[in-house]
């Protein structure tokens, strides 16, 4: 079954334009489509997501403005709606939740026999937690802290490593990457758990013997000091017999203490959580210099502020095979790109633990792909940085990876500018809907298309251009029934 898009505007006769990835000429499953506001983008969305649920995909819409509702051709609305709410929000996404390089049957069958074999261990070095860290520092810096520099970047990554470490996750021991997830929060108890163990460090606490103690020596000096000074007196004697009984004080009070510190320095002067640290393998030693104490209390404002969002507890929304729409449309935009993030890596990585798609044996779901991910105002996910790392580097990697894997890529955007290079170069599918005044120049240059051409995209509504071979040719999109 392919998707039509509509008649040849100047040759009506001909067969429609249309677009099917499955089919044998599909370079890639991925589709572009670009548009100013009000030009029919999320429409055109709607439909070719309607078309996909009808092929029988597994598809993702993130939903950034709340206006995706997917309806079928007898105008019911069809999909599995998953909200993720400012507030309260019943549904989470776990960042610390990773990939394990092969499927869990597959995992759980080498632990219970404790045989892997070569390729088997290839994909486990190349995954799990530690992996994981790496990931959740880039979406971070990628969404929230863009000038990340080195240091706060390695606090971060000891961090979430440490976190691992308090779920007693080892990195090489397969047997354990079963265990309970970590959260966010975790991370913030051991944050708490780190500076009560630095106030301790910096002996800023002391017993109550000791502070007696040390009371006591300062008076004794004074009072030495003064005797002292009372020698030349005519009752010399009797000041020399003073001195020496507090002399005799001072050594036995000297004596007493160093007793009472050989029976209590290593219960007393150490912080409660050096146990704590010591049982999870956690070595806390690394985090005990004035700039990593600082920079952990700036990463740990970020990271409260992740979890205020109230978006990343553990309760995993209950996605469904099939079309999802996943409405985000409430959440702070640096929250949005972060769940899409995560949520695209996820994907990507369930469809490629299965392995290549074309060697895949029963592919039920298409020849060349069975899973989508639509993203409409993909400005808003991609971000409009203009920070030299390409801003678009995740949805770019999945983009050019994906293919292989059986998935696809949807996005919609405003403009041209909103698309990375590599988009415009290596899209299979194209479409350009009525582009505003402001965008003409370079929605022309970035598409390689004439004036004449992209002035009939102007003309009304379901005037576009569209490409889904080698070139673009002028579309009357068919109305929907
Ligand atoms: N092909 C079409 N024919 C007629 N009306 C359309 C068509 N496509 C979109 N519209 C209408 O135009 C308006 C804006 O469309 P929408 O898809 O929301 O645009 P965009 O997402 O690009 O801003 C909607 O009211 C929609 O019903
Ligand atoms: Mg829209």
């Amino acid at each position: 079954m392919d998707y039509i898009f509509g008649k040849l505007a100047n040759r009506p006769e001909l067969p429609p334009i249309v677009w099917n990835p499955d089919s044998r000429n599909s370079l890639n499953p991925h589709m572009l489509i670009c548009g100013g506001s009000g030009a029919g983008k999320t429409t055109l969305l709607l439909r070719i997501a309607e078309y996909l649920a009808m092929s029988n995909k597994h598809i993702f819409i993130f939903d950034l403005k709340g206006d995706m509702v997917v309806k079928n051709d007898n105008g019911e609305v069809i999909g599995n709606y998953i909200e993720f709410t400012a507030w309260n929000s019943k549904y989470g996404i776990n960042p610390f939740e990773f990939d394990t390089g092969v499927p869990e049957e597959e995992l759980k069958e080498m632990i219970s026999t404790g045989n892997m074999n070569d390729g088997q261990r290839f994909k486990v070095q190349n995954s799990g937690p530690k992996v994981q860290v790496e990931r959740i520092i880039e979406i971070i810096k990628k969404n929230f802290l863009p000038n990340m520099g080195t240091n706060q970047k390695d606090i971060l990554m000891y961090l979430f490593s440490d976190t691992y470490l308090c779920k007693d996750f080892k990195y090489d021991d397969i047997t354990t990457w079963l265990n309970e997830l970590p959260s966010l929060e975790d991370t913030l108890e051991l944050v708490t758990r780190i500076k009560s163990y630095s106030n301790n460090y910096n002996g800023t606490v002391i017993d109550e013997q000791s502070s007696d103690f040390i009371m006591n020596m300062q008076n004794h000096i004074v009072g030495l000091k003064s005797l002292e000074a009372r020698l030349e007196e005519e009752d010399k004697d009797e000041v020399e017999k003073v001195i020496k009984e507090l002399k005799e004080k001072i050594e036995t009070e000297v004596g007493e203490y160093i007793e009472y510190g050989k029976n209590n320095y290593t219960k007393k002067n150490v912080s409660p959580n050096k146990e704590w640290f010591e049982a999870r393998g956690i070595n806390v030693e690394k985090y005990m210099t004035k700039d990593a104490l600082r920079t952990i209390d700036k990463m740990a404002s970020y990271i409260n502020a992740l979890v205020d969002s109230g978006v990343f507890h553990s309760t995993r929304p209950p996605v469904k095979s099939g079309l999802n729409i996943v409405n985000i449309s409430g959440l702070d935009v640096a929250i949005q790109r972060f769940i899409v993030d995560v949520w695209i890596g996820k994907v990507f990585k369930s469809c490629k633990i299965r392995g290549t798609y074309a060697e895949r044996p029963n592919k039920t779901r298409g020849e060349k792909c069975d899973t989508y991910v639509i993203v409409d105002e993909s400005k808003l996910i991609a971000g409009t940085s203009r920070d030299k790392n390409d801003p678009f580097s995740y949805l770019n990697r999945t983009a050019t990876e994906a293919r292989g894997f059986g998935m696809g890529l949807i996005v919609a955007a405003q403009s041209a500018e909103h698309f990375p290079a590599e988009f415009l170069k290596n899209f299979d599918a194209q479409v350009i809907l009525n582009t505003g005044i402001a965008d003409f120049d370079s929605v022309r240059k970035s598409f390689g298309i004439d004036k004449a051409m992209l002035e009939y995209t102007q003309h009304g509504y379901g005037n576009a251009l569209v490409k889904t071979g080698r070139s673009f040719s002028k579309v009357k999109l068919i109305e929907k029934l």
